[in-house]
């Protein structure tokens, strides 16, 4: 029976560049929907950017352009980057569209129909300076449990609490450095505490679908278990789906000021995708696949590849939304786990926050990656970690020595000897082939998303081809006096076996795929003759070499473009004696030193001098001199600078002051951490030292010139 299938991946935000973390979960599902189409099925495979949002709309005033524009380079970016690693959306859209804002507004007004949304005031945080609420990553202060300066207001990195933003003490605003208030406003709620939607998550995130298969991976079931109590209890709060103005958004309707929260708008995102799709073409009937009468009497499919950390959105918000507005909830959610690199975090300073553009950059092959990644995905939710040199190793023993191996080891016999025409196959040394695809294992690995084991059974494969040519020796047989029919029948064979084993792997090697279909002039190959041999009198055309190995100095300078200057993990002692002279420099020595040689005004202008706001300081354990002090400038993140200023002052005294610092002083890690930056102060012969402030009126980020 064929499948109609809608397949969306998680929509990336407009605000940051795909990386290879990203890429996990959409090479995934790209395997998947190419397999799926392999079998015959009927895929609809759309995505979009995310794009309303906090966040967006700073970057778009930081950078100087209207949201739109932002958005609208972002997404021919992401668009470059999926497509350059074979991630092959049908349509690729934006969630600031017509069909968004026209779902959003008809799924809202269905909820409030059906009398799920409810108005109440609650009070926020509100930053005075930038006339705006606060989103609780925009604000920052001390953490209620530990003390830990420098904390997100939802949860705190160093001790794991988390907590509400107006538990924070000492908070202040990450946009704008001013001391945040408490305010007033009236905020809309999707009412998910009424009984008849917890009844409803109840039953879906615990249920199959109609095809039998559970929609929820059995660890995301276990946790919505917990989110969701058991019967009786009523462990869900409401959902808070607006957010005022300033924001980048769709405003609600009959709302003026209030916008839909991003995450309301996002999910819609993907029909709307769709619905953009439907429009430039004449085949699809958007209401079979979204709507839930229609969707149900069609028997289509709606099945989301996302990420873990987005689990609760999809799993809870998500389906409600649908369900309670006449829409069809999803039939099943792929959970894909983080990526890690050599085992640890993506990070910047080591070079391992690897942007997809770079990767292509350094002129490295997609199809490496999406197989290493095929090969370590097996279908659960456990992070992945990509190895480097397990990449390298895997690359070059799997693909480059075994399979295209079996190829080059042949096809120039059959050209030079044969004219390019192929002997029959001989049946006995394909019938491994042949049973693996009659068997299924390696169907049911890939619709279970298990590709990994696909991949072992498909090396399996190789093997024995190769074996057989390792056996054969077709380089002795070209020689050999009277073996002419004996080569013509290995080398046609070998062949055979590699067209099947390119058939195998074509949902995870597609490009690769395509050149062997070339190579040996055949039709794209479909699941249902992935184990037909090449026929006796095929004409091929002659081989060009498949895929070059992997170099690990190709993977050493791809970490090279990638590391970020600004956050060296680990830098030469010299700079690191260098930083604590500056450090030591503003405490002592200037006034000892003779005047300086005269400047121009362009040397002076180089020095980006800031008003910094003081939000912590505190003692560096093991340092005599040292003042670890956080100073905002108005940027996202606060800066860390470690100041000689230790016998001048007690921190307890510095906090909350306004100073000056050079801005743009090449960062230095020291052994306490990383400075990024200096702070001023003035010393004379005698003791003392002194911090400069500015006038009243000054504020954090002003540049000082
Ligand atoms: N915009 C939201 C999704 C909205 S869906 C209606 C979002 N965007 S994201 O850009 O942060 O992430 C996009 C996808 O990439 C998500 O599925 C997310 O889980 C995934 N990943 C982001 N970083 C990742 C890793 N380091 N590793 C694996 N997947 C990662 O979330
Ligand atoms: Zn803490």
């Amino acid at each position: 029976m064929s499948r109609q299938i809608l397949v969306t991946n998680a929509l990336p935000y407009a605000n940051g560049d795909i990386h290879l973390g990203h890429l996990v979960g959409y090479i995934q599902a790209d395997i998947w929907v190419r397999f799926q189409r392999m079998c015959g099925h009927t895929v609809h495979y759309v995505c979009a950017d995310d794009t309303h949002g906090t966040p967006v709309m700073l970057r778009a005033e930081k950078e100087g352009v209207t949201p739109e524009a932002l958005i609208a380079r972002v997404h021919g970016e992401h668009l470059r980057d999926f497509t350059s690693f074979g991630v092959a959306f049908d349509n690729y859209h934006s969630t600031h569209s017509d069909e968004n804002r026209w779902y959003a507004e008809d799924i809202y007004r269905k909820l409030q129909a059906a009398r799920l949304i409810d108005t109440r005031s609650i009070e926020q945080y509100y930053d005075p300076v930038k006339s705006m609420f606060l989103p609780d990553r925009f604000i920052k202060g001390e953490c209620p449990k530990c003390g830990a300066a420098d904390q997100y207001g939802d949860n705190c990195e160093v001790c794991g609490a988390a907590y509400a933003p107006t538990d924070l003490k000492n908070p202040v605003s990450a946009v704008s450095g001013a001391t945040p208030v408490l305010k007033q406003s009236d905020h809309y709620f999707f009412r998910l505490s009424d009984p008849s939607a917890v009844a409803f998550l109840r039953q879906w995130t615990t249920g199959a679908n109609h095809r039998g298969v559970v929609r929820l991976p059995g660890e995301a079931a276990n946790k919505m278990k917990e989110w969701l109590g058991s019967e009786g209890d009523n462990t869900l709060s409401d959902w808070d789906i607006s957010r005022d103005a300033p924001y980048f958004g769709f405003e609600i309707p009959d709302a003026p000021g209030k916008y839909f929260y991003v995450w309301l708008d996002a999910p819609i995102g993907y029909f709307a995708s769709f619905r953009n799709l439907a429009a430039k073409r004449d085949d699809i009937d958007v209401a079979a696949y979204t709507e839930a009468t229609a969707a149900e009497a069609a028997g289509t499919e709606l099945v989301h590849f996302i990420g873990k950390d987005i689990l609760y959105f999809h799993a809870l918000f998500w389906p409600a939304m649908l369900h309670f507005s006449g829409y069809r909830p999803p039939s099943q959610l792929c959970v894909n786990g983080f990526l890690t690199v050599d085992g640890a975090k993506m990070s910047k300073s080591r070079g391992t926050f690897i942007t997809a553009h770079s990767y292509m950059a350094q002129g490295l092959n997609p199809e490496w990656l999406r197989y290493y990644f095929a090969a370590k995905s097996n279908g659960s939710m456990e992070d992945v970690d990509l190895s480097l040199d397990d990449m390298i190793a895997k690359v070059n023993s799997d693909l480059v020595g075994k399979f295209v191996n079996i190829a080059s080891r042949c096809a120039g016999f059959i050209a030079k000897r044969f004219d390019g025409r192929l002997a029959a196959c001989d049946s006995a040394v394909f019938a491994p082939c042949a049973n693996a695809a009659a068997s299924g294992d390696i169907a049911r690995a890939y619709e279970a998303r298990d590709f990994g084991k696909a991949l072992r059974e498909i090396m399996r494969l190789a093997d024995v081809a190769n074996q057989y040519v390792n056996d054969e020796k077709p380089w002795e047989l070209a020689k050999a006096e009277g073996q002419e029919a004996r080569l013509h029948t290995v080398c046609s064979t070998a062949l055979s076996l590699f067209k099947s084993l390119s058939g195998f792997l074509k949902p995870v090697l597609p490009a690769l795929a395509g050149e062997v279909e070339r190579f040996l002039a055949i039709a794209p190959i479909a699941w249902q003759d992935v184990a037909t041999p090449l026929p006796e009198g095929h004409a091929i055309n002659s081989y060009q070499h498949l895929m070059k190995r992997v170099e690990r100095k190709q993977i050493d300078a791809l970490l090279e473009a990638n590391r970020d200057s600004l956050a060296p993990a680990t830098e030469p002692a010299k700079q690191a004696t260098s930083q604590q002279r500056h450090a030591e420099h503003q405490a002592h020595g200037a006034a000892q030193e003779a005047a300086s040689p005269t400047i121009v005004i362009d040397d002076f202008t180089k020095v980006d001098l800031r008003i910094a706001r003081i939000v912590s300081a505190e003692h560096v354990e093991g340092a005599d001199k040292l003042i670890r002090l956080t100073l905002d400038i108005g940027e996202d993140k606060p800066r860390q600078v470690f100041a000689g200023i230790k016998s001048a002052y007690d921190p307890a005294t510095l906090t909350g002051r306004l100073t000056v610092m050079v801005a743009n002083l090449a960062p230095r890690k020291m052994k306490f951490g990383l400075s990024e930056g200096m702070v001023l102060a003035a010393s004379g012969d005698g003791p003392g030292l002194f911090i400069l402030s500015p006038d009243a009126g000054a504020q954090p980020g002003m540049r000082v010139k």
